[in-house]
């Protein structure tokens, strides 16, 4: 089984670059900068990743990230994740990058997006990987500030394929940037948003209702509204559900309390993913294999939710269908 979930194609299509930022390239990044970072080795980073809920996790996160500063920082962090990912046979990934995050540093938008641009370009020669960006919002802050970091966003419109919602749900429901989402839409971008990681299945109804998304990134709370599983299951809606955060934010207590496939059992579209890997203990291929032991997962069970997020990627009708018969032939050949 380990093997299987080694070397299964994967699509992964949620995952922050700045959340697969290692402790060791933190230090490394810092030491290149000049930066003097509050923990003294990469153990006692790795000892304060010890989270109640989102919000302390965000707050870790956000402070790690200031040692990227340079184009060639953002570059380093996304060809490391791009390795691992190939490593994983990740065929095929969207990645969210949070440019407001770096902004609001003094960081230019240009240096963040052609930096991880590069190295989505090399990737995908040199490793055989696709790759398209996702540029999220960062909820708490403001609707003009999401605003102003879309408008800086449309000179690379043709990189980026989607705009997303991330960062401090509770009291910032997706309703606070409807106009935004439209402005997006309306200049050719799909949509998606983190919605009931945390927050109640009505920001969920928003999300589909009001921004128009494509895919729900987390959504497990959506078992609390009998009328909204129903309608996900109809229009099949996929979730990006990511195992190993869910325990790590404290949203399950454990993973053999995970809805994961009490989800997929009742025929939604759901997906598994990493969110942010050096933080929460994982890749995807990590979060499959604990899942799969925590819950039982069949053969079948992987098959289709790998199968799940080719479907739900942004990749074109005859380039998913070609995803899709190499995931085919890949069983044929280890299942029979
Ligand atoms: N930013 C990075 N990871 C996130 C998560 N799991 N939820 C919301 N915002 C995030
Ligand atoms: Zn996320």
């Amino acid at each position: 089984m380990d093997t299987f979930l080694q070397q299964i194609p994967k699509a992964e299509l949620h995952i922050h670059i700045e959340g697969s930022l290692e402790p060791e390239t933190m230090f490394a990044l810092a030491k290149r900068n000049g930066i003097e970072l509050a923990y003294k080795s990469v153990q006692e980073v790795r000892d304060a990743y010890n989270f109640q809920n989102l919000q302390s996790f965000l707050d870790l996160y956000y402070a790690g990230m200031s040692v990227l500063q340079t184009q060639q920082d953002f570059y380093d962090l996304t060809w490391a994740y791009l390795q691992k990912a190939a490593a994983e046979n990740v065929r095929h990934t969207e990645i969210f990058f949070d440019p407001q995050a770096h902004t609001s540093r003094g960081i230019e938008f240009a240096t963040v997006h052609t930096g991880i641009h590069q190295a989505l370009q090399d990737a995908k020669e040199k490793l055989g990987i696709s790759a398209y960006l996702i540029l999220c919002f960062l909820r708490h802050l403001s609707a003009e500030s999401a605003m102003a970091t879309l408008e800086q966003a449309l000179p690379y419109k043709d990189t980026i394929v989607a705009v997303g919602l991330d960062s401090s749900e509770m009291g910032n429901p997706p309703s606070k940037f409807q106009r935004v989402f439209d402005r997006a839409r309306e200049a050719g971008f799909y949509t998606v948003a983190h919605a009931g990681e945390e927050g109640p299945p009505e920001y969920i109804w928003e999300a589909i209702k009001l921004l128009n998304v494509s895919r729900i990134d987390h959504g497990v709370r959506c078992v609390e509204d009998t009328q909204l599983v129903k309608y996900l299951i109809e229009q099949q809606i996929p979730l990006t559900v990511c195992p190993l955060s869910n325990i790590k934010l404290c949203v399950f207590d454990a993973l053999e309390k995970h809805n994961i496939k009490q989800l997929l059992h009742m025929g939604l579209c759901v997906t598994v993913n990493s969110d942010d890997p050096a933080y929460f203990g994982g890749y995807v291929a990590e979060n499959l294999q604990q899942t799969q032991q925590a819950l039982g997962l069949s053969q079948q069970d992987i098959y289709q939710m790998m199968k799940n997020s080719f479907q739900a990627t942004f990749l074109n009708p005859e380039e998913k269908q070609a995803r899709i018969a190499e995931l085919d032939h890949f069983m044929a050949i280890s299942v029979g």
